[in-house]
């Protein structure tokens, strides 16, 4: 028989709602509640928890109740709903007293993606307890029920993808106050109870995290469009208008990335996202709007309705899950540090309660193919062990509805027709994202909660995917997967020209890899046998399938040959063939990478293992597209989806599919640390250590920090002449080797004490 679930609530909270609702097409006004009440003596203690199906603010007495925003995120709402526990006796005194919330559509009945509104249910409800012991000893329990009052706000509509009405005329000023409420106030309606296991939630909630300040740009071309702003910075968040304009002037405030030819504002590329803001004045002196419940991913704002000097000032507030900086990477080459720069607010503008492939456009989702190629270098730039935490729960929910496979996105929510099995790369996020958790973070436990999510997608694989041990077999899987996503094909193919068999086959053999190796983590050694065995089964059809008769490999392209030499799929005497056709096939390219989602987060490190580091070097700093600098060169703060995103020969690339700010490619960053710098785990959780340093093309130095969980790492190389200066921290009881390449030795170093050091290297040609 099911369990019912756990409740944080003592018994009484009910799920309450407006008595209105919007359609699949129209946002409706914002609703806010109010619940009036007294207490006799001063606050001792005081605890609200908020389950929300939509977004809540929290308002006690006029005040705001801490500092997070889009509460409680995303899950699915049917299965899962995040509460939060606030400490709210701060805002609470002696006497009368008004606890209220502000309820957004959010991702719960607002547009998602490019599909209509509604997908959870048709309007926001709460469920919410605070409970209060008084300086007097007594004991109040406020609960959500219909006794509350509901009234709308100012918020016209609120949508994530199409953005914010709010006229300020309607603004009910004190309404969270003692002694408001009255007209316009009506009970509010209970709402229908919730099946989900309500779980608190995981992580650092978002919260604007900076504020970055604006510069009008003078664009004579603008048509009379408005006043553009630039913030310097794609970035997701909202604009912080300080504005004064007469009563009942509308101002609009439309975002992009990027510029057009003429110098206006480029849409194109946000799809059906209408992203704009409309802002009525009250009229009477200086007012601020800043939306929200709504983020846009923007550099440019283009602010219409009100003079220029009106929006002087305009700020943009940067929003992203509150995690903390663990990593930071510079080098002598100023074009790579911007290109770091890029990676970290690729990582800071998709990482909003989900790992998203994109914050500007109609789709910012949970990509499991982007959020697992990005994972290891999300992890050295910031603390993203309890971000990935809430997500894998969220993708064992999404696995769990249906029925075993991994959904393309998660949470899962059916958009642009997309198949149950996100297929080769994207699915098996459920097995690469905990083992990357692992190993940068050390903890089992990522690996025990995973386990059986991890066998389950095996199973479901080996049931309806596989044929022969081949993963994406025509016969069992006709459409095959995404294949190697947005690599640069003569014919533009968005899948690439990989083939899809061969892609599928090698991370269906990764996967055993990586079961068998957790299992020896568990201790499971059964399991582990059997994983093994499989691996070995896999690996045997591979060069079955893969390898010709005559002993060559038939996988050509770029990303065919790093996936076989990355996960050790051929014989060893087949391996140096195969590095020749790859190191081939980037020279045919005149020094160029062909690769896509799913070949480049492997292609230097691949290059450097075969001994090619002069060409991973030459495709690090390869200026002309395809390279990770071309988007640099022109400008770029973030990383683009597409290697051509914008060229000056065609311009911008297919409007469908344009994000300017995407990380999938960002991936370089592990090997910009791990290899460049030279700084990577030699067991999970750097509990050893290996520097590692490969100077290498036109760099001089470089260096790299790591607040691991024994302590902080760090090396800083320089080369001077024909030596080589390497200074290192060791965190204590940390075994650590320097591990160098020819043409470097360093007599002393082979093991490293803890603390600082310097040490010298010299050049042996
Ligand atoms: C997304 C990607 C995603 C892909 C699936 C796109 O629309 O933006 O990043 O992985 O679809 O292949």
């Amino acid at each position: 028989m099911p369990q019912p679930h756990a409740t944080p609530f003592s018994g009484n909270a009910a799920w309450i709602q407006a008595p209105w609702a919007g359609d699949p097409r129209t946002s409706p006004p914002v609703p806010l509640f109010r619940k009036a009440f007294s207490l006799s003596a001063g606050v001792s203690s005081a605890a609200l928890t908020v389950a929300v199906r939509g977004l809540v603010r929290v308002e006690i007495n006029g005040r705001r109740l801490g500092e997070d925003e889009f509460v409680p995120g995303w899950s699915d709402y049917r299965r899962r709903i995040f509460y939060m526990e606030y400490d709210a006796s701060g805002l609470l005194a002696a006497g009368d007293n008004v606890l209220g919330f502000i309820l957004g559509d959010g991702w719960y009945c607002g547009h998602i993606a490019n599909r209509e509104r509604q997908f959870y249910g048709d309007r926001p409800s709460i469920r919410a307890e605070l409970r209060v012991s008084g300086a007097d000893g007594c004991r109040m329990t406020v609960a959500t029920d219909k006794s509350w009052q509901v009234a709308e706000g100012p918020w016209l509509a609120s949508d994530i993808i199409m953005g914010e009405t709010f006229d300020a005329r309607r603004d009910r000023t004190g309404w969270s106050q003692p002694g408001s409420g009255g007209a316009g106030w009506s009970a509010a309606e209970p709402a229908p109870e919730s099946p989900a296991e309500l779980t608190p939630y995981i992580g650092e909630p978002v919260q604007a995290q900076e504020i970055l300040p604006g510069r009008v740009v003078d664009v004579p071309e603008n048509g009379g469009r408005g006043t553009l702003i630039d913030f310097g910075q794609n970035l997701t968040g909202r604009v912080r208008l300080r504005l004064s304009g007469e009563r009942g002037a509308c101002v609009t405030l439309r975002h992009g990335e990027v510029l057009d030819e003429t110098g206006g504002l480029y849409t194109d590329n946000l799809r059906s996202a209408r992203a704009t803001d409309q802002y009525t004045c009250k009229g009477g002196g200086d007012e601020t709007y800043e939306p929200l419940f709504t983020f846009h991913g923007f550099r440019y704002a283009e602010v219409s309705g009100v003079p220029p000097e009106a929006v002087e000032g305009a700020e943009a507030v940067v929003l992203h899950s509150g995690f903390r900086r663990t990593g930071w990477f510079s080098c002598s080459h100023p074009l790579l540090n911007q290109l770091a720069e890029n990676i970290r607010w690729g990582l800071k503008g998709n990482f909003l309660d989900v790992p998203t492939d994109c914050p500007q456009r109609d789709e910012r989702l949970g990509w499991t193919g982007d959020a697992q190629v990005f994972a290891p270098t999300a992890a050295f730039f910031y603390d993203v062990q309890r971000f990935f935490q809430r997500w894998l729960l969220n993708l064992r929910d999404a696995q769990e509805a249906v029925g075993g496979s991994v959904p393309p996105c998660v949470p899962d929510c059916r958009c642009f027709g997309l198949p149950e099995d996100g297929g080769p790369g994207w699915a098996d996020a459920a097995l690469i994202v905990p083992w990357a958790m692992y190993r940068h973070y050390g903890d089992p436990l990522f690996l025990a909660d995973a386990w059986p999510s991890m066998v389950r997608y095996m199973e479901y694989l080996a049931a309806n995917k596989v044929k022969g041990f081949i993963r994406s077999h025509p016969d069992k899987d006709s459409w095959g997967g995404f294949g190697d996503w947005l690599a640069p094909a003569a014919d533009n193919a968005v899948g690439g020209t990989t083939p899809k068999d061969l892609i599928g086959t090698a991370f269906y053999a990764n996967n055993a890899r990586i079961l068998a190796d957790t299992a020896a983590v568990l201790g499971d050694d059964t399991a582990r046998a059997r994983w093994e065995a499989l691996h070995g089964e896999i690996v045997r059809a591979f060069r079955r399938r893969f390898v010709r008769g005559d002993g060559t490999y038939s996988g050509e392209t770029q990303t065919a040959c790093v996936l076989a030499l990355q996960f050790d799929l051929l014989e060893e005497c087949m391996r140096a063939g195969v590095f020749e056709t790859l190191v081939r096939d980037v020279r045919s390219r005149d020094n160029h990478l062909g690769t896509g989602f799913v070949g480049t987060p492997f292609l230097l490190h691949v290059l450097e293992r075969f001994g090619a580091l002069d060409l991973a070097y030459t495709l690090l700093e390869q200026e002309s597209c395809p390279s990770w600098l071309f988007p640099v060169i022109h400008g770029a703060t973030t990383v683009w989806e597409r290697w051509n995103g914008w060229t000056p020969e065609d311009g911008f690339a297919d409007k469908g599919m344009n994000s300017f700010n995407h990380y999938a490619y960002g991936t370089v960053g592990d090997w910009l640390v791990s290899t460049v710098a030279g700084l990577a785990p030699a067991a999970p959780g750097y509990a050893a250590l290996r520097f590692k340093p490969r100077p290498g093309g036109s760099l001089t130095a470089a260096e790299a920090r790591l607040l691991t969980p024994h302590g902080e790492a760090s090396i800083a190389w320089q080369v001077e002449g024909d030596s080589l200066s390497i200074e290192l921290e060791v965190p204590p009881g940390v075994p650590a080797v320097l591990d160098l390449a020819p043409p470097w030795t360093c007599a002393e170093a082979t093991a490293l004490r803890a603390g600082r050091q310097t040490l010298r290297a010299t050049r042996e040609d």
